[in-house]
């Protein structure tokens, strides 16, 4: 069963518990500073809910892909700094995750005190979910809280061996919602259901479509991966990026879509540009009259209508990937659109994905908070939407 943090007690023979949390702290960093703070934010509040009980904290995660070795350029302390910013409190720190002085500095902490620990990628036996890294790091706390969705998709010490070093354990606030609206949610929503799947590549996101046959309603694609979809259907993409190895597995999946109660949409018209990608000569055309020199980059304007049209018709929307090049304000113009339709309809909104995140958080300041859920995960959030189990959930149940 998977505990929830408001059935633990931070508190035993009148004194408080130390609890050890495994956070998704793989944030973007630029000049030693936190360029994108997202998935700390979303950390706050089970963090604050421990502070409140009076627990004492000690904080784990990754960040990148050190590969066992000390990478400077890859530390956690950006990241703590930009938690003592938020939560306005000093956080102690240790630059080796598992040596006998971090396991002091917890041993020794107050209550409502935070530490938190170096990258635990700086240890091979984090990606090997090597079982004495994982009884390593157990001595940091007497509690366990799995609140790092991000990482949920992989089987390692600090989420997946480390849930056998302890009795007391459980979901962080930030896991319980994101389970509650991608897992629990997917198969018992409110229809019409319609699945918006964007970015560049066709395979990434396979599973999540034939996931969603028979769920939704209507499957909207824009994004690059559109581009895929229409040359199955014999359309002439231009220059456009097309993943040629992956046109018949576009056919099969129409051929699937057909034979279901699902329609899949595609885009009927597109902004780009000609000759090559930055050239800045914007051109328009419908998709049955692309230019052999034209580069597709953002839907057009009919396309906007007809999927926005669908989307006001939907009780429930879950969307991955934007349908434009968004960080690049021409071909942001698709996916700005669809998030204002999206929040003016006030349907059920499940939106996940790095690119998609950033694209709203980069579009209005706050206007991601208007979503009923904007999942912190990348891979994770996919594994969901398409119907697959998290192995870091299915060891906290044990
Ligand atoms: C992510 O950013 O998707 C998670 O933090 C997992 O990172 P990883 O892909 O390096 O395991």
């Amino acid at each position: 069963m998977l505990r929830k943090i408001t059935s633990i007690d931070f508190q035993s023979n009148n004194s408080s518990q130390c609890v050890l949390i495994r956070v998704d702290f793989n944030v973007p960093v630029e000049n030693d500073v936190v360029s994108d703070d997202y998935r700390i934010l979303k950390s706050l509040p089970t963090i604050q809910y421990c502070l409140d009980q009076g627990a004492k904290i000690v904080l784990m995660s990754h960040r990148g892909r050190p590969k066992g070795k000390a990478d400077s350029d890859l530390s956690l302390m950006p990241a703590g700094e930009k938690l003592a910013q938020l939560l306005e409190m000093p956080i102690k720190f240790s630059h080796d995750c598992i040596s006998e002085d971090a396991i002091d500095v917890s041993r020794n902490l107050k209550s409502g005190e935070i530490h938190l620990l170096e990258n635990l990628r700086f240890h091979d036996g984090e990606t090997s979910n090597d079982p004495l890294f994982s009884s390593k790091l157990a001595q940091h706390g007497s509690i366990y809280l799995n609140d790092a969705f991000g990482t949920a998709h992989r089987e390692h010490a600090s989420n997946a061996g480390i849930t056998n070093c302890f009795t007391t354990k459980g979901m962080g606030l930030l896991m319980e919602k994101e389970m509650q609206f991608l897992s629990d949610g997917v198969s018992n929503v409110e229809g019409p259901v319609s699945l918006i799947i964007g970015g560049a590549k066709i395979d990434t996101k396979i599973n999540v479509i034939k996931h969603f046959f028979n769920i939704a309603d209507n499957i909207l694609i824009g994004g690059a991966m559109a581009n895929t979809f229409l040359t199955a259907n014999k359309y002439n993409m231009g220059k456009s990026l097309v993943q040629k190895d992956e046109i018949d597995t576009a056919k099969k999946l129409m051929l699937m879509a057909s034979k279901s109660k699902t329609n899949i949409i595609l885009p009927v018209d597109f902004n780009g540009e000609l000759n090559k990608f930055g050239s800045g000569k914007l051109h328009y055309a419908s998709s049955d009259k692309i230019k052999k020199t034209m580069i597709c980059e953002d839907i057009g304007e009919l396309s906007i209508n007809l999927f926005t049209d669908i989307i006001k018709k939907s009780k429930t929307v879950f969307w991955n990937g934007t349908v434009g090049v968004a960080e690049n304000k021409d071909f942001a113009i698709g996916t700005n659109k669809i998030i204002d339709v999206i929040v003016d309809h006030n349907c059920t909104s499940i939106v996940g994905g790095g690119d998609t995140i950033a694209a709203i958080r980069n579009y209005k300041k706050g206007i991601i908070e208007e979503f009923s859920h904007a999942s912190t995960g990348g891979g994770s959030c996919l594994e969901l939407l398409s119907g697959n189990k998290l192995p870091a959930i299915e060891m906290l149940k044990k």
